[in-house]
């Protein structure tokens, strides 16, 4: 197996620095572009008379745990700069089935400079249990000293490692997915980090830098030896950005490169369906689900219920998203300003009023939002004009999910 240098690589990354810089935190949702990667379709969903969805079970693993800590369920919130923010997670929570949620990723430096937007960022909530910091950095006195402060600072049950960030900033200085490109200095890094704190430590990484480094298979077994608790796989490469199709045979020898620590697939799983198939064809122990979890916030309700039974209960009605969004708003006035919450909450409203099939002049409407009396009047309208094509009280067709656009050497 090669893993990448650090010499020649090093020079790539200069060259992609010069892109568009801090692209994931701040994207809007006009700079994403359709997902074109086909639904995994060879595990059927039948909807019954009763409205519940069945879907053939595969064969599950044992419960999860994190070290010590014992998940509620295996599926698991997928960190999302900008979005899984604690109003988000408590949102998910609130509709049950989540195992785990994760922050997005917190710089390490900006942590123990006690920056005010990093704090925020670490925010948590008694219903938002249990919760994980995902750090990233790549100087090993930082990431130690910054997961030593989360333990001391209480109310984190794990800290996981972002080793699969693509973004030129992040990767190009070494961490996030350049640490793929690093074998030596990461297994080090991860190792210290792990000896340094009581809590468990998981680390999220991508296949590798390219498909001429699969490296992660290497890495997770690597991990597993220095007392990682467990690994989360995007089956994808950093080259890959998101095009293309997640590699389940991919992620699959991850599964079977450790002994005993749990593996977390993810990447594309948009439903019940595209769980099964995903827990079935690489054996992975959980599954995490990002950009799906915005388009339907039941999902791991849906999943945990399936789980248990064999099928699951529809996602929320048109009524219910607009419940679940003013309470999204609320939880986000707890912690700012109401007009600087309502400019924040814009991110997440395009998701919310997509998924509940608002038109798109009102959607666009909502974008320039600024008073809280501009949020009450749109807020009004929508609930007024309700759904295109469908109803306030029955099941909304499926949302699309999009995934951000051009190459990756361009974020
Ligand atoms: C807008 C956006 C922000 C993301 N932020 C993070 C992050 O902070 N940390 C991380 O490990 N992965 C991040 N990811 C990757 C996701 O966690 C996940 O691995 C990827 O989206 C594939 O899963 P999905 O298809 O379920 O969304 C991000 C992805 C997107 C689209």
């Amino acid at each position: 197996m090669r893993i990448c240098q650090r010499g020649p690589l090093g020079t790539r990354l200069n060259n992609f620095i010069a892109g568009r810089p801090d692209t994931i935190k701040n994207a809007i949702p006009d700079v994403f572009k359709a997902n074109t990667n086909a639904s995994p379709n060879d595990v059927a969903a039948h909807v019954g008379a009763d409205g519940l969805t069945r879907v053939e079970r595969p064969e599950f693993r044992g419960p999860v745990s994190y070290g010590s800590l014992k998940l509620a369920t295996r599926y698991l919130l997928s960190p999302l700069a900008g979005f899984t923010t604690l109003p988000f997670r408590r949102i998910v929570r609130n509709i049950g089935g989540v195992g785990l949620a994760t922050t997005d990723l917190v710089n390490c430096r900006a942590l123990l400079s006690q920056n005010e937007r990093t704090m925020q960022m670490i925010q948590t909530h008694s219903e938002d249990q249990p919760f994980a910091v995902q750090i990233f950095g790549s100087d090993p006195e930082f990431v130690t000293a910054a997961a030593q402060f989360l333990e001391e600072r209480g109310g984190v049950a794990t800290i996981d490692i972002n080793m699969g960030c693509p973004v030129n900033r992040i990767a190009g200085a070494g961490s996030g997915a350049g640490m793929m490109c690093n074998a030596g200095g990461t297994i080090s890094l991860v190792q210290k980090v792990v000896e340094s704190v009581k809590l468990p430590v998981s680390v999220k990484m991508r296949l590798g830098w390219d498909d001429d480094n699969l490296t992660a298979p290497f890495f997770a077994k690597e991990f597993e030896q220095v007392g990682v608790c467990a690994i989360a796989i995007h089956g994808r490469t950093r080259e890959q950005g998101f095009s293309g199709a997640v590699s389940r045979p991919g992620i699959r020898k991850v599964v079977e490169a450790v002994e005993n620590i749990p593996v977390v697939g993810n990447g594309d799983v948009r439903n019940v369906a595209d769980a099964a198939v995903m827990i079935r064809e690489t054996g992975c122990h959980a599954v995490s689900i990002g950009r799906a979890a915005l388009a339907n916030p039941w999902i791991f309700r849906q999943l945990e219920e399936w789980e248990r039974t064999g099928s699951y209960s529809p996602a929320g009605t048109f009524e219910e998203r607009l419940q679940l969004m003013l309470r999204q708003y609320q939880f986000l006035a707890e912690q700012h300003p109401p007009e600087r919450a309502i400019i924040l909450f814009r991110k997440m409203a395009h998701w919310y009023l997509k998924g509940m099939r608002i038109r798109k002049k009102l959607r666009g409407d909502f974008q320039f939002v600024k008073t809280t009396d501009q949020f009450d009047a749109i807020l009004g309208k929508i609930r007024q004009e309700g759904p295109v094509g469908g109803n306030r009280t029955g099941v909304l067709t499926d949302c699309h999910i999009p995934v951000p656009s051009g190459p990756v050497d361009k974020w």
